[in-house]
């Protein structure tokens, strides 16, 4: 995945959180259109076996509707799923470039095991046009590989959700940690929550004119739609709540709070609308549910942007620094070395340093009395940050030339000494 960070620009402080937003864009058309193929084409073949099984005809005409409804048409597919998980990988590509980023390889394997999975799945659905000789074949092997392209997309944003202290166990470590297990096991269940709000809308919203079916046919629909997405919806607010824990807790703030509790409101909404349209058996909730589905699954989507920002803060200010530097660069301010040590200061260590309070690091006035006297060692430092405490995040390597280090050590160890002085 190395070429794809080389092919990444660094970005000023403005344009990593337009990335951020973008991001939060691109998976809320992503997330439910594929939650909806998988969801959809397991349903869909549950409801052949079915069919086959008890010989029965509404499970024959849904297995056929249903995957109708979920993949719309092959121009759909490429444009709602597999072109924005590419533009996740590049959008993540250019977040993460300085660090290492395992979670693009998840992301890339992702990537490809959709794209197989996605042209079969469109063979399974194109071979309902012959009826009785429908490929089941391409069902289960598209299935199987949406599964796996699934498991390593949630575990691509895992890691990054949990960048800040996420301890890599290799490939398939990773997989199998218990945080993207969990992850993985809630998206399968929201993602059947979402075909069954999908498969009332698709069924009794959209379109509806254009269908002429017969009563029994429309109730087999709404009971198995409403018993879908109940009892997949039903556990949402408990996995939001423990995925609020497993949160990394100094990545947490007000606002990832606000977008659970929002979550819980649009999720108890949903329920109420799903009983509207049990007592009332009125279409106009079919819609209503759908949107509170959707919404519910934005709210999951902005808190992990939210904690995926916080926990990436060194890494993006790192971004922001070198900007700044190519920026300087291309204004032809390099010149001669620059030995003014609060120049440097300002421009290399300003982003995430004061003295008397903590930013990103430190406050200086806490961490450099130690360095007292030995001015050596505090350059070396500058040249080569080592993991010091384990509160912080490492602190990235400011690129700085011996003399440029000696400048601002001198001027660091000045500044500090004279606000202890005071
Ligand atoms: C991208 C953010 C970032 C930048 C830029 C940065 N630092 Fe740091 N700095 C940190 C973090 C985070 C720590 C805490 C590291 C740790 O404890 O492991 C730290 C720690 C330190 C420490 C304490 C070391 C110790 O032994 O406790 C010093 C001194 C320091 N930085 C000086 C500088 C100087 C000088 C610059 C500019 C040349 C600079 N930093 C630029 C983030 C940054």
């Amino acid at each position: 995945m190395d070429f794809l960070k080389n092919m990444a620009l660094p970005q000023s402080a403005e344009h990593i959180e337009l990335l951020h937003y973008l991001l939060v864009l691109i998976l809320f058309i992503f997330i439910p259109f594929i939650s909806m193929i998988f969801g959809g084409t397991g349903l869909s073949l549950y409801l052949k076996r079915k069919e086959k099984k008890d010989l029965d005809e509404n499970s024959r005409k849904l297995a056929k509707d249903l995957i109708e409804i979920v993949t719309i048409n092959k121009n759909v597919g490429l444009i709602l799923g597999l072109v924005p998980l590419f533009t996740i990988i590049i959008l993540f590509s250019q977040l993460f470039q300085t660090g290492d980023s395992t979670n693009l390889i998840y992301l890339g394997v992702s990537f490809l095991l959709l794209t197989i999975a996605m042209n079969y799945i469109y063979d399974y659905k194109n071979s309902f046009r012959y009826i009785g000789n429908v490929d089941l074949n391409s069902g289960k092997i598209g299935l199987v590989f949406v599964f796996f392209s699934l498991w390593c997309f949630v575990a691509g944003i895992t890691i990054a959700v949990n960048y800040s202290d996420w301890q890599s166990t290799g490939f398939f470590g990773d997989l199998f940690s218990g945080v993207v297990i969990f992850r993985f096991i809630s998206f399968l269940i929201v993602s059947f929550a979402v075909t069954g709000g999908g498969l009332l809308f698709g069924f009794f919203y959209m379109d509806r004119d254009k269908r002429d079916y017969d009563e029994e046919y429309e109730n087999f629909v709404r009971k198995i739609g409403v018993r879908i997405t109940f009892s997949s919806a039903v556990f949402i607010p408990l996995l939001i709540f423990i995925n609020l824990l497993i949160f990394p807790n100094d990545s947490l703030s007000t606002s990832v709070f606000v977008y659970v509790i929002l979550g819980l409101f649009f999720i108890f909404l949903g329920y109420h609308f799903l009983y509207m349209l049990i007592s009332k058996a009125s279409s106009k909730f079919t819609a209503l549910l759908f949107i509170t589905i959707l919404f519910t699954i934005l709210t999951v989507i902005m808190s992990d942007q939210l904690v995926i920002s916080n926990s990436t803060k060194v890494n993006s200010a790192g971004l922001a620094f070198r900007y700044e530097e190519i920026l300087s660069e291309l204004k032809g301010e390099t010149g001669p070395v620059v030995l003014n040590g609060e120049e440097i200061y300002n421009i290399k260590c300003g982003s995430c340093h004061k003295f008397d309070v903590k930013l990103v690091g430190p406050p200086h006035n806490e961490v450099v009395p130690k360095y007292f006297g030995k001015e050596t060692q505090l350059v070396a430092f500058i040249r080569n940050p080592g993991r010091v405490d384990p509160n912080f995040p490492a602190m990235p390597n400011p690129g700085l030339k011996p003399a440029e280090a000696k400048a601002v050590a001198d001027y660091v160890l000045q500044i500090v000494k004279e606000n202890l002085e005071q």
